[in-house]
């Protein structure tokens, strides 16, 4: 073998299975013996990866990962969150149509409605979540999609999501619900029958401040086509991003139950313990050490366990 071809050839070290940190595939394609092995695996009949704008397995464990704390069927991992809440719009709605958004909402969120999906010719409603009435007249103008925050940002309030959903199914209309803020240590909108979660992955989930990352998670069926725009739309995020985030994400559990981080604020602009919103929301946050009573009590909401 001459130099030339030396220097490229892959390692043949095998991945031992039993390390308790999973390795970091950063690579961009992937070797094959001959083409038939390509052609096999495209063809589905052989698993593995071709190139990593279409999957990786460090992307791919991290999908695993938030799909089970989702309690999703499925999950796929994206550039930022503002690249899985594009994903999630373009798969529950890929042609032009009607958009009720939650009024309180991120302001990227505002942003891919004004700037990317108006201008393509969809049509863009907006609603205040916190007034049931609102919601139902406004889902009664047959909208496709709804979208919407468990807890808003940046005000940090709950709207009763549950009742929401309910009502936004009952008119045919699909629910994507940002669950960035509460992850799931505090909410798991897929159990109140949301048929697309996205996160933020840079915020509590990554937990460092040190990658931009989001992620999708619900049924098998949905996230195919969500990867799909991933792949298509080029909204791949990178091996180390997501090798990082996994890393940040097995401290996520602790790490919500500090007082400490920005959300205690939030906490305040939760629903009063004596308005409606409180006693039938399912919100319920988690005990988090220092505010413990306060956080429960506020909502009026019972503990529940994910
Ligand atoms: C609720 C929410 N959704 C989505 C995003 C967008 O995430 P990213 O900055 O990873 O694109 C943010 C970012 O602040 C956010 O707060």
């Amino acid at each position: 073998m001459d130099i030339y071809t030396q220097v490229v050839e892959p390692t043949t070290i095998r991945t031992p299975p039993n390390a308790a940190s999973f390795p970091i595939y950063q690579t961009s394609a992937y070797t094959f013996a001959d083409v038939d092995e390509v052609d096999q695996l495209l063809a589905g009949k052989r698993e593995g990866y071709s190139y990593t704008r279409g999957g990786n397995p460090n992307t791919d464990a991290l999908a695993q990962f938030a799909a089970g704390l989702e309690g999703a069927e499925a999950g796929v991992v994206t550039s930022s969150g503002t690249a899985a809440l594009m994903a999630g719009i373009l798969t529950l709605l890929p042609r032009p149509g009607r958009i009720l958004l939650a009024q309180e909402i991120y302001g990227g969120t505002v942003g891919i409605a004004r700037t990317i999906l108006a201008p393509m010719g969809y049509q863009m409603q907006w609603v205040d979540t916190h007034d049931l009435a609102a919601v139902r007249e406004a889902l009664a103008g047959t909208p496709a999609v709804l979208v919407v925050e468990t807890i808003s940002n940046p005000l940090g309030r709950a709207c009763e999501l549950d009742r929401i959903i309910a009502m936004a199914h009952r008119h045919g209309v699909r629910v994507l619900v940002d669950n960035t803020f509460a992850t799931p240590f505090h909410a798991t909108p897929l159990s109140w029958g949301a048929d697309l979660v996205v996160h933020s992955v840079t915020k509590f989930i990554g937990g460092h401040s040190d990658l931009i990352l989001g992620a999708a998670v619900g049924s098998k069926d949905l996230i195919a086509r969500a990867a799909a725009v991933v792949d298509s739309a080029d909204f791949t995020p990178d091996p180390f991003a997501a090798w990082l985030a996994l890393r940040g994400g097995r401290t996520l559990a602790l790490r919500m139950r500090k007082p400490a981080w920005g959300l205690t604020t939030a906490w305040s602009g939760f629903p009063s313990a004596s308005s409606p919103a409180a006693t039938s929301s399912k919100i319920s946050l988690r005990p988090c050490e220092g505010n413990r009573d306060v956080g429960v009590q506020r909502l009026g909401c019972e503990r529940r366990s994910i």
